[in-house]
């Protein structure tokens, strides 16, 4: 006896769902201090050419597959392929996401558990203490938090907690209902810090950074980490937007959606940095180039303004959100799997693939103490591979997501008939004027743009 298959409410229940899946520390960690390192302007500008014509292509491409079929990745590739050039194959992709899902959850809850004892900390007065001398936060963080083995281990367990118990109660009342809840109360708080980044000093510079375009700083490098960036914040290339996609009704636009939900991302990317940055202009502090600067360098200038110990609270709790809605569909990638093709009930499905998870991330939050740490926390670093932290994120960063992205805008641009994904893509939708734009993103800009991204991992482990 199989459960009936979940369904979101509606239309807002999945783009607040799915924007939530794509913002996350991707946005809130990673964007500003890649930003900061590769110059600004100008390497924004390129992120948001590579979310426009890579993103948002293969999202629509993503969510046309899991709507078609009712499936998740797996299923969805099998059932599409099976009269295709290419045949059964194909859903090694599916298989490939799940995989993917596993791996990145597996370290991304160790990150995201970071914010609940950060937010504990701020709330109760020691996070002040600690970010009045900047020297005295790094060596907790980096020599007494990241070192305690139990810390890393609860806080992971308690975020992989929360993470099951939102996909235990399915899609509608779970995954949807902590999105309903948890995504206004992100952008509200996101809108406070941006006010309140605006009235300090270093606000002006923080937008001229951003927004005024520099190229000639701008190298190859900075180009295909921005593209690889796009995927990693879009939750694409494995089958996330997918299994979302195959909980929604047949009667909305499918492009549509997949334009707002990038746009959306892209806009709270955008605000980050811009409250990063103003805070950081705003002291006179040097900021160390480097992937710690949430939880190093931001407190410490945040404990500075008035009302800091409470801002800092509201920030680490923005942040812990924003992952919470990720790691919910990470999971619900790997559950659905086993719901769709083990046939098992959602209950035992979130229950077992949650507490294997996390058992799997013990292993990465334990990597952490002492030797290299610090240099492997590189959410979708290319030279990072130390540790078993840093070795689930080079994967799966470099990996499984570009190649997985790669094979889905190949298979829906070359493999599946136009006449298919066209009908598709204009179900709810009406006449598609752009469908020809789509159709020759897919084909061409896609694989090509992310195939330079394969290519250069290949060529930068040879030559290293
Ligand atoms: N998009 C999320 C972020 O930016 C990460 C993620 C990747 C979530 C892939 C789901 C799938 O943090």
């Amino acid at each position: 006896m199989t459960e009936p298959r979940g369904q979101w409410s509606g239309r807002l229940g999945f783009i607040l769902a799915a924007t939530g899946s794509a913002i996350g520390l991707g946005n809130l960690w990673k964007f500003p201090y890649i930003t900061l390192e590769n110059n600004g302007g100008a390497f924004v500008l390129v992120y948001i050419g590579a979310v426009a014509l890579v993103g948002v292509p293969i999202m629509i491409a993503e969510i046309l597959m899991g709507r078609r079929t009712q499936m998740s990745p797996v299923g969805a590739f099998k059932a599409m392929a099976a009269d295709r050039p290419g045949g059964a194959a194909w859903q090694g992709v599916g298989w490939l996401g799940v995989l993917a899902g596993f791996t990145i959850l597996s370290y991304y809850s160790v990150v995201a558990g970071w914010t609940i004892h950060y937010t504990w900390l701020a709330l109760n007065g020691h996070l002040s203490e600690l970010a009045s001398d900047p020297a005295v936060l790094g060596n907790y963080f980096g020599n007494e938090f990241l070192a305690s083995g139990p810390q890393q281990v609860l806080y992971h367990v308690l975020f992989m907690g929360l993470t099951t118990g939102a996909v235990f109660f399915g899609v509608k009342g779970g995954i949807e209902r902590v999105a309903k809840i948890l995504m206004p109360l992100l952008f509200f708080i996101l809108v406070i810090l941006v006010i309140y980044s605006t009235t300090t000093s270093g606000f002006g510079e923080a937008i001229r950074f951003l927004f005024h375009p520099d190229f000639s700083t701008l190298t190859t490098g900075s180009v295909l980490e921005a593209l690889g960036h796009a995927f990693f914040t879009l939750s694409l290339g494995m089958g996330a937007m997918l299994t979302y996609g195959s909980y929604i009704g047949r009667d909305f636009s499918i492009p549509k959606a997949a334009l707002q939900i990038s746009f959306l991302d892209t806009l709270i990317a955008l605000m980050a940095c811009i409250i990063m940055f103003s805070i950081i202009n705003t002291s006179n502090i040097e900021v160390n180039k480097s992937a710690t600067i949430l939880f190093t360098t931001i407190p410490t200038v945040l404990v500075k303004l008035p009302g800091g110990g409470l801002l800092n609270a509201l920030f680490y709790l923005l942040i812990g959100f924003a992952a919470l809605t990720s790691t919910i569909s990470l999971l619900e990638v790997v559950s659905s799997f086993a719901i769709d093709e083990l046939g098992w009930t959602r209950h035992r499905a979130t229950l077992t693939m949650g507490s294997v998870i996390t058992v799997f991330g013990v292993l990465n939050a334990l990597s952490l103490g002492g030797h290299g740490a610090l240099s492997s926390i590189n959410l979708i670093g290319r030279e990072s591979t130390q540790g078993v932290f840093g070795t689930m994120d080079y994967l799966a960063s470099n990996w499984f997501l570009p190649v997985g992205g790669f094979l889905i805008a190949l298979f829906c641009g070359w493999v599946l008939s136009k006449a298919t994904t066209r009908q598709e893509l204009e179900e709810g939708h009406g006449t598609m004027a752009g469908y020809g734009i789509w159709s020759f993103l897919i084909r061409f800009v896609s694989p090509l743009a992310v195939g330079a991204i394969i290519v250069s991992v290949i060529l930068g482990k040879e030559y290293q």
